[in-house]
């Protein structure tokens, strides 16, 4: 592959996503778009990278794109965030939210386990908070994620990845060599394709976001719009979960960091930025 190749794909991949190629770009390429090349008739990458440059493929650019982007996630991935939700914004959110909605945005979910978890935990949680409604929102930028993520349906390894025992014989069935999520589970998330690049007004007030793991892929100025577009959609006590690698500090101060709760932010009342509060109940 050519540096032309390489540069026109890097381009591409940071206007339609925010992705940033890193340093190990021929080898991440190489591995990630080998199977797209094959499916879709090139000879090597080569001739895909090749094609992408001479035509607008609208169909190529999308399929190129999505398999480009990290989906790694698990089960209750690196745990204090539900823990966090458990033992803190859960019983202050239900506490300041009398009709008991509570709504809930997984930004980037991939294929589910984030939000799949979080209502795993209510299903815990509810003998406790009757009359809580939590509405989980989880969109991805990714069609194929979001297909296997409605789909709910996981490898042996995906269910031991994170999962207690005691959660899965409750909640999934093994069907031949895979293993479902049950009805309940499924049917209690919402799945949307959505571009965090793009307009989020569209997705409307949130009490609680969790965008883990997809910032660290953008650049600093893409860091900053989807953090202050996340804080336009949440009210004045609304929480920010992110993952453990990323953080608002040198970025945004719409947030500032929870004392004691690593990965957690709420809105800082101070904040000089653009965001701007949402009234509770606002569409
Ligand atoms: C590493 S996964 C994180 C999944 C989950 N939040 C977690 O922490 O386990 C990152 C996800 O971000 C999605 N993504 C990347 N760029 C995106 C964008 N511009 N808009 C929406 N989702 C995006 C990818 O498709 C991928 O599924």
């Amino acid at each position: 592959m050519t540096p032309e190749d390489i540069d026109h794909l890097a381009a591409l991949l940071k206007t339609r996503s925010g992705l940033i190629l890193g340093s190990d770009k021929t080898y991440l390429i190489e591995s990630r778009l080998a199977p797209v090349a094959r499916r879709e008739g090139f000879a090597n990458v080569s001739a895909l990278l090749t094609a992408l440059r001479s035509k607008r493929d609208e169909k190529l650019m999308t399929v190129v794109t999505d398999a480009m982007t990290t989906n790694e996630t698990f089960f209750f991935r690196d745990k204090a965030p539900f823990d966090q939700f458990k033992s803190d914004v859960l019983p202050a959110l239900a506490r300041a939210r009398i009709n008991g909605d509570i709504k809930i945005w997984c930004a980037a979910c991939s294929t589910g386990q984030e939000p799949y978890s979080l209502a795993m935990l209510m299903d815990e949680m509810r003998m406790m908070y009757p009359r809580v409604n939590l509405d989980i929102l989880a969109t991805d930028i990714s069609e194929r994620c979001l297909e296997k993520a409605q789909a709910g349906l996981y490898t042996q390894f995906e269910v031991q990845r994170g999962l207690p025992i005691q959660m899965m014989v409750k909640h999934f069935e093994k069907i031949d060599e895979m293993w479902r999520i049950s009805p309940k589970i499924r049917q209690s998330v919402r799945y949307k394709k959505l571009n965090l690049l793009d307009d989020l007004r569209l997705i409307g007030r949130q009490d609680v976001v969790y965008c883990r793991n997809v910032l660290i892929y953008f650049d600093l100025e893409t860091k900053r719009k989807v953090l202050e577009q996340i804080a336009n959609l949440l009210p004045d006590d609304g929480y920010l979960f992110l993952g453990a690698a990323e953080t608002v500090l040198g970025i945004t101060d719409s947030f500032k960091p929870m004392q004691g709760m690593r990965g957690l932010y709420v809105k800082n009342q101070n904040s000089q930025s653009s965001a701007r509060p949402l009234r509770v109940g606002a569409a």
